[in-house]
Formats: structure tokens, C-alpha cells, sequence
């Protein structure tokens, strides 16, 4: 993926922050999502006051994919302090590699960011392939 491809994921997941539902943490996120036919998901993370009931910007943006019927990507845009490069955290890093998505990109601004794999920041992961052998 090119920068030209990646900018515009940034500035979605920035634009989305501003939705961010953290009033517990106080620490918004916002999430993009390209589907492999060029569409744009996004997410952003959603708190509860029973903390574990909280959902993360990467998975509120891959439901709203799997709602829409889209289920191939090409990659996730993350964007949380802009001091950060905020990583996804482990479910999320699980339900990401659920659905292939094979490039995540971890942004403190539009132009500032970091690339990993998914293989990178996820490997040896329980797969389906894991049930088939039992
Ligand atoms: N969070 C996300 O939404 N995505 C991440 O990648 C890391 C953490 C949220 C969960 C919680 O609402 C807040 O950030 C602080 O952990």
C-alpha cells in the first residue's frame, strides 16, 4: 500500500475519534478499516461503566464492516494519543487476525505513523486451522 492509499485511512480514523466514547480512561481512539473493494469502516472505542463491557475502536469498526458483508481487507488504520503509536490490544489483535486483515497502521497524526503486519505483531496465532487437528 502506498501513501496515497494511507492518508486517507489516518484522516478517518482521526475524524471518528471525536466520537470516541471514553469517559473512564479518557483515552480516545478511532480506528479505519479498507475493505479490499476500496470502502472505509470506522470505529471508535465505546466505554461502560462495568469496564469489561467496553468495546475498542479496531472491533467497533470490523462489526460495522461484517454488518455491511464485507469480510476481505486490506488494512486498519489506529489512532489514539497523538503522542502514541497506539497498538492494538490483544482481543483486538485476535479478531484481526480472524478476518485477515493484514496491515495495521499505528498513528499519532495523518503523517506520522507506524506499519506492522499482522504476522509482526500477532504471530503464532490460535487459527481455525488449530480446531481442524483436534
Ligand atoms: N483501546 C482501543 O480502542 N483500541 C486500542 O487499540 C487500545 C485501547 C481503548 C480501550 C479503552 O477504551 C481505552 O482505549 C483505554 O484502554
Amino acid at each position: 500500500m502506498d501513501s496515497k492509499d494511507i492518508r486517507p485511512l489516518l484522516v478517518k480514523a482521526l475524524e471518528v475519534r471525536k466520537n470516541s466514547y471514553s469517559p473512564y480512561s479518557l483515552y480516545p481512539v478511532g480506528a479505519a478499516l479498507l475493505a479490499e473493494d476500496g470502502s472505509i469502516y470506522t470505529g471508535c472505542n465505546m466505554e461502560n461503566v462495568s469496564y469489561p463491557a467496553s468495546l475498542c475502536a479496531e472491533r467497533n469498526a470490523l462489526g460495522s464492516a461484517i454488518a455491511d458483508g464485507k469480510r476481505k481487507f486490506r488494512a486498519i488504520a489506529i489512532v489514539g494519543s497523538p503522542e502514541d503509536y497506539t497498538m492494538p490490544c490483544g482481543i483486538c489483535r485476535q479478531v484481526l487476525a480472524e478476518f485477515h486483515v493484514p496491515l495495521i497502521l499505528c498513528g499519532k497524526s495523518e503523517d506520522d505513523y507506524r506499519t506492522y503486519t499482522l504476522e509482526e505483531i500477532f504471530p503464532a496465532a490460535f487459527t481455525a486451522n488449530e480446531l481442524k487437528k483436534k
